[in-house]
């Protein structure tokens, strides 16, 4: 570990723009999101969709670049790393679920967990764990197509885990399970963050997983435009609310 990863913020996002431009039209998706997070912190995205909340994902983990602004992950800006050292970067220090699980439909649930993981890693005993934790244990030699929609978003998790990453990002991660196994993955998160000082940023359109986290941050036509905090209770009820409230705010007051 180098001196800026212990003293810097997990992640800072500074007046991140990013616009698509496709033929005559550009989509503004991020319009100056500025978001600092700390070591151990469960955030949670909120947002209507379309708002960004994928698109800043993907800048928090490289994987798009920005037209303006920066990403500094353990204190290092991406911008200036090509794609070969931001992979290298990103297998370090990030573990991803994205919101199509991006499985490889050849390999069995074991061989997509491992892939993160470099060639000859000792990883029996942590496969073992996770396949255990994340109530997978009879689908081990499965390949995606044999498993369903929750399994594979069960897989995807363990498979942003394996290198026991300092920050996990995750687009909807429970967008396919039931609610218990919902709860069961925030509690993980949770976990993580609280017992193991993990950083963990999720995406979630669902109070009930919102409830969990330390912070909400309230995204709307690309911008961070509010948070709140949880109070612990983990009450739905009182998130939604609280979100739509934010909501429901005018523009001109945000
Ligand atoms: N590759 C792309 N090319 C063009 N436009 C894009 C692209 N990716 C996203 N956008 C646009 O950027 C905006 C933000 O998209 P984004 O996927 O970040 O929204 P989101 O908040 O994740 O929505 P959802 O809740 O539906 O997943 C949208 O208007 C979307 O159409
Ligand atoms: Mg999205």
């Amino acid at each position: 570990m180098n001196f800026s990863s212990q003293t810097s913020p997990p992640l800072v996002v500074e007046r991140v723009v990013k616009k698509f431009r496709r033929a005559q039209t550009v989509v503004t998706a991020l319009s100056g999101v500025d978001l600092t997070v700390r070591a151990g912190e469960f955030m949670v995205i909120m947002g209507a969709s379309g708002s960004g909340k994928s698109t800043l994902l993907h800048a928090m983990a490289g994987l798009t670049d920005v037209d303006e602004g920066k990403v500094l992950v353990n204190g290092q800006d991406l911008s200036p790393l090509s794609d070969v050292q931001l992979t290298k970067f990103r297998g370090k220090e990030i573990g991803l679920v994205f919101q199509a699980f991006n499985l490889i439909p050849s390999l069995s649930a074991e061989e997509n967990i491992r892939l993160p993981a470099p060639a000859g890693s000792d990883l029996a005993e942590r496969v073992v764990q996770l396949l255990q934790r994340l109530n997978l244990q009879g689908r081990r030699l499965h390949k995606p197509g044999a498993l369903s929609g929750g399994e594979q978003q069960r897989v995807a998790i363990a498979r942003a885990l394996i290198c026991d990453p300092a920050i996990v990002l995750a687009d909807e991660p429970t967008g396919s399970l039931d609610y218990d196994a919902g709860q069961h993955i925030c509690q993980l998160l949770q976990e993580l963050a609280r017992d193991h000082g993990r950083t963990i940023i999720a995406v979630t359109h669902e109070p009930n997983v919102a409830m969990w986290a330390d912070r909400v941050v309230v995204m709307r036509d690309g911008r961070n435009v509010d948070e709140f905090n949880p109070d612990g209770s983990r009450d739905p009820q009182k998130v939604a609310i609280q979100y739509q409230g934010l909501l429901r705010r005018p523009m001109e007051s945000v």
